[in-house]
């Protein structure tokens, strides 16, 4: 057991369920839009889908909560997370400010924490950000955390969340932006043979696949979406969304995307750039 962990009570299956959201790049204005869509409006609408899901543990929110580093965008960030009733788990994303984002998420109550445990899984949250560049880096102290948390647990199955996709989507202008030291990463989870997965922000759309015996998931923002497969900056015409979790008992991740009405948030189809 780690001691910094917080412990989730399961369900009476052992499994845990939770909820992503994530990339939410909040304004404090709720009027202010990202590439046509107003995300405090879209973000409401998700949160809103959200909540059929009633047999939740927690949530989990990858990154990139506000894109205008304000106070106020973190603390609506809170408001509207805490109507469903969760704890909040989160860590930060490139766009985020850490020196406001903290702060302001505990003020709201939503805790620091960087380890979830059950009795057959742990979560660990990492920190990719490199505070003014998109790009991800895991520092030494990260790695460290990370190895030292495997080696406490080696029997629990095991999620990580970070902020940054660690294998290329196949978009050249989004891969510019990858967690840079994925190698390390790689290498270092490699002799952990209970790493099941390893989930994402930051590009904006939904990826699962499986490297190595570990699945690398991505998953859609609450707001803009990235069309998959272009090279060059191109935003997809699909809802915003997030993503449902159940880590099972019996160590599988059963996952579902959810996407809300496509018509309601249209994105600017003349943006080119981001
Ligand atoms: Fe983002």
């Amino acid at each position: 057991m780690n001691s910094k962990a917080v412990q989730l009570k399961a369900d009476a299956q052992g499994d845990l369920a939770f909820l992503q959201i994530t990339d939410t790049h909040l304004f404090a204005d709720r009027e202010k839009d990202l590439l046509g869509i107003k995300t405090v409006q879209s973000f409401e609408a998700v949160v809103k889908h959200a909540s059929k899901y009633k047999n939740c543990q927690a949530v989990l929110s990858t990154g990139d909560l506000s894109q205008d580093h304000s106070a106020q965008s973190y603390s609506d960030f809170s408001k509207h997370i805490k109507t469903l009733n969760l704890p909040c788990y989160w860590l930060p994303g490139n766009h985020d400010m850490q020196s406001v984002m903290l702060p302001s998420l505990l003020a709201e109550g939503l805790a620091q924490t960087k380890v979830i445990e059950s009795e057959y899984w742990q979560v660990i949250l990492l920190d990719s950000q490199v505070e003014g560049v998109p790009h991800g880096l895991l520092s030494a102290l990260q790695l460290e955390f990370l190895q030292q948390t495997l080696i406490e647990n080696p029997n629990k199955n095991t999620l990580i969340c970070v902020h940054h996709h660690v294998l290329p989507v196949g978009s050249a202008w989004l891969d510019q932006h990858i967690l840079k030291n994925n190698d390390a990463f790689l290498d270092l989870i490699k002799p952990f043979s209970n790493v099941a997965a390893v989930l994402s922000g930051h590009v904006h759309q939904a990826i699962d696949t499986l490297k190595d015996g570990v699945r690398f998931i991505t998953t859609p923002s609450t707001c803009v979406q990235f069309k998959p497969n272009s090279d060059d900056f191109s935003l997809d015409s699909v809802a915003p969304g997030y993503r449902y979790l159940r880590l099972t008992a019996s160590g599988e991740i059963e996952t579902v995307v959810e996407r809300i009405n496509k018509d309601a948030f249209p994105v600017d189809a003349d943006a080119t750039g981001y």
